[in-house]
């Protein structure tokens, strides 16, 4: 799966979803000013720039492993410690952070209880470590419609549903795991409007993530034949394409 790509490209693709969710996952997770927070899997920053306006940009950390987004955020937050790196192996010190975060990342970890575990040791004791994943296995991803045009063309195809924190309950079972307490599981849902189908579409050709990597690797007559099964399946536009992210936090313990 390649996040190997353009923080431009990454912002039409999940950006327009992962920018509002990251609006309400602050929220859900409890942020607020005077705190140390960290942005585990901070891709071009959606997250990040939540916390900056929060918490001013010394009080706030980010890592990711994609040198191009890892490049852009740099750039976007002068005065964020932005690392190169993975949840996995944080390069951080113990309680260094009030809140650790993780937005549309645990999915993407080689090992998730390892990572969370780490998100829960750069954490003080009673600080917050929270996560969030799409709803891949049910109906309610952002992109449901594409892997299930994937499916009638290609049954063969993999998708994203089997991914870990994907399904209904399994990321609070990782958290457990991971050793957090006091865990609360909930849902956040955004909503994106798109004017035209090659709106929703053309984000797809840009190779971001396992979607894109999918479209990528099509030759034209498979692209094409996708492209007219996920119009068959979308309503006529305008329409609006409603994204649940299950969404968990969890207490750090001495
Ligand atoms: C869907 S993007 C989410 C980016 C950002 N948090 C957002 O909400 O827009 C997933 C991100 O996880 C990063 N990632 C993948 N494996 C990771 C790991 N083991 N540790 C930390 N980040 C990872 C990718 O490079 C990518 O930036």
């Amino acid at each position: 799966m390649s996040f190997n790509v353009s923080a431009d490209a990454y912002g039409r693709f999940m950006g327009q979803y992962s920018e509002p969710l990251a609006v309400q996952f602050i929220e859900y997770a409890g942020v607020r000013a005077g705190q140390r927070a960290v942005d585990v899997g901070c891709g071009p920053g959606a997250l990040t720039a939540q916390l900056v306006d929060r918490l001013e940009a010394e009080a706030v950390a980010a890592i990711d492993p994609s040198a191009p987004f890892v490049e852009a955020a740099r750039e976007r937050f002068p005065g964020v410690d932005v690392r190169s790196g993975d949840a996995e192996d944080l390069p951080f010190a113990d309680d260094d952070f009030d809140v650790a975060l993780a937005q549309l990342v645990v999915h993407f970890m080689t090992d998730p209880v390892a990572g969370l575990r780490e998100m829960g040791r750069v954490t003080r004791p009673g600080g917050i470590v929270a996560a969030c994943v799409w709803d891949h296995s049910g109906d309610g991803g952002p992109l449901s419609t594409f892997w299930r045009a994937v499916r009638e063309t290609d049954p063969q195809a993999g998708d994203e549903s089997g991914l870990p924190g994907s399904r209904e309950g399994h990321l609070a079972e990782l958290f457990a795991a991971a050793g957090l307490k006091d865990i609360d599981d909930s849902v956040l849902t955004v909503t994106v409007p798109f004017a035209t189908f090659d709106d929703w579409w053309e984000p797809y050709t840009l190779g971001v993530g396992p979607a894109g990597d999918h479209v990528a690797k099509l030759g034209d007559a498979a692209r094409e034949d996708l492209q007219a099964a996920c119009a068959r399946l979308l309503p006529a536009a305008p329409f609006e394409v409603a994204a649940s992210a299950w969404t968990v936090r969890g207490r750090v313990t001495a």
